[in-house]
């Protein structure tokens, strides 16, 4: 029998076991409105700040895993990641700059803690009302390609963010997507849950991580061995949402007339099954080439970097024309071990041009010279 709490604990622990309720007071300054959605690890709730009235959303670690110091770590582990996404760099503040980095596209943490009556760990964030991309996946099962190419774009920009942070996500599903109510041209979003982010230079960053955890659909076959991930796992994932978005199923998905796919069995599509035909689904060129540069099993044969995924999104529809801000320059600044051999690969491109027309103008000198 797994390990029982005893007397006091017990007690402790029996009280705990409630779900939170409708009108409860939470950490002394929290009123519980509604559930908003439970998972394995923990329940995020609709709250109001008491004193300002501002709605947030709360998530909370469940009752269940409240002597689980794993899982607790996993919220602590999300309030650092998104206190290393806010944190400023050398320029900001700087000149008249913002001493912000806050994104457009990535929600704010207000809050974190420890409930002390109930135990439970939590994290407050900005409330964000929108509805989710598997919401919006589940009504209209696939998206317009320039919406889900905006979508796409708007993803990449944020996580340019994170990256250059030294933040890698790890979870990109359409759960961890909730779009905003926009205008039909417009697309805004954010991106949530770094709950198992990877965290550059932390120490603890990987000791709180089980070795493979994620969601099999959208995880980079890197990502499925347990290895170390770096940018270009979360290109993968952008790859696998995108792919989702447009043709309506996920890339290694259930046949639907087969009983569901086991998470192992996913894993092994992710590492061992060849990359699944879209072009059946009349995509159109854009499409057909992100998807090649996002979904290739080896990391180094996909986008070095979001960078370079929004570069070709540029370059194929001009409409994408990248605001300042995004995160995209920092993202450019530092080039991952792939951009880098990109980055020499195009000197050498510009040699090999340079040393061609020095040969052109020696070879037209020795043809003008006397006769
Ligand atoms: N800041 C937020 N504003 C509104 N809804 C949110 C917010 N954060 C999470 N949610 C809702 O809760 C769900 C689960 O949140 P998430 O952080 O992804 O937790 P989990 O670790 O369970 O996946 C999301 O899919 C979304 O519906
Ligand atoms: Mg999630």
């Amino acid at each position: 029998m797994p390990n029982q709490p005893e007397g006091k604990d017990a007690g402790k622990l029996a009280s705990s076991r409630l779900r939170l309720m409708e009108g409860q007071i939470f950490a002394g300054r929290y009123l519980i409105k509604e559930r908003i959605s439970r998972g394995t690890l923990s329940a995020v709730y609709k709250a109001e700040r008491i004193g300002d009235g501002l709605t947030v959303a709360l998530k909370v670690l469940l009752p269940k895993l409240v002597v689980d110091e794993r899982a607790a770590g996993l919220l602590r582990h999300e309030s650092a990641a998104n206190a290393r996404l806010n944190e400023a760099g050398p320029e900001d503040g700087k000149d008249g700059a913002p001493n912000t980095v806050q994104h457009p596209s990535l929600v704010c943490i207000l809050d974190s803690g420890f409930d002390e009556p109930s135990k439970l760990p939590f994290i407050v964030m900005e409330y964000v009302d929108g509805l989710t991309l598997a919401a919006t996946l589940e009504k209209s099962v696939r998206l317009e390609e320039q919406q889900a190419l905006n979508i796409t774009a708007k993803i990449a920009m944020a996580l340019a963010h994170a990256h250059a942070k030294g933040i890698i996500h790890g979870d990109l599903n359409p759960g961890n997507i909730i779009l905003l109510p926009t205008g039909a041209e417009d697309c805004q979003l954010k991106v949530i849950d770094f709950g198992i982010a990877h965290i550059e230079n932390k120490d603890d960053a990987k000791g709180n991580l089980p070795e493979v955890f994620g969601s099999p659909h959208y995880m980079s076959p890197e990502q499925c061995l347990g290895q170390d991930l770096d940018a270009r796992s979360d290109v993968y994932s952008l790859g696998c949402l995108l792919y989702h978005m447009v043709t309506g199923f996920m890339p290694y998905g259930n046949d639907p007339l087969s009983p569901p796919l086991s998470p192992q069995a996913i894993i092994m599509k992710q590492l061992a099954n060849k990359l699944p035909d879209w072009r059946t689904m009349q995509v159109s060129e854009t499409v057909n080439t992100i998807l090649k540069g996002c979904l290739q099993k080896r990391p180094e044969s996909r986008y070095p970097s979001m960078a370079a995924l929004l570069e070709e999104l540029n370059r194929l529809s001009p409409q994408f024309v990248l605001p300042q801000g995004t995160g995209l320059e920092q993202a450019q600044d530092r080039p991952g071990k792939a951009q880098r051999s990109t980055t020499i690969r195009v000197q050498i491109t510009l040699i090999a041009v340079a040393l061609s027309v020095l040969l052109l103008i020696m070879f037209f000198l020795s043809q003008a010279g006397p006769r």
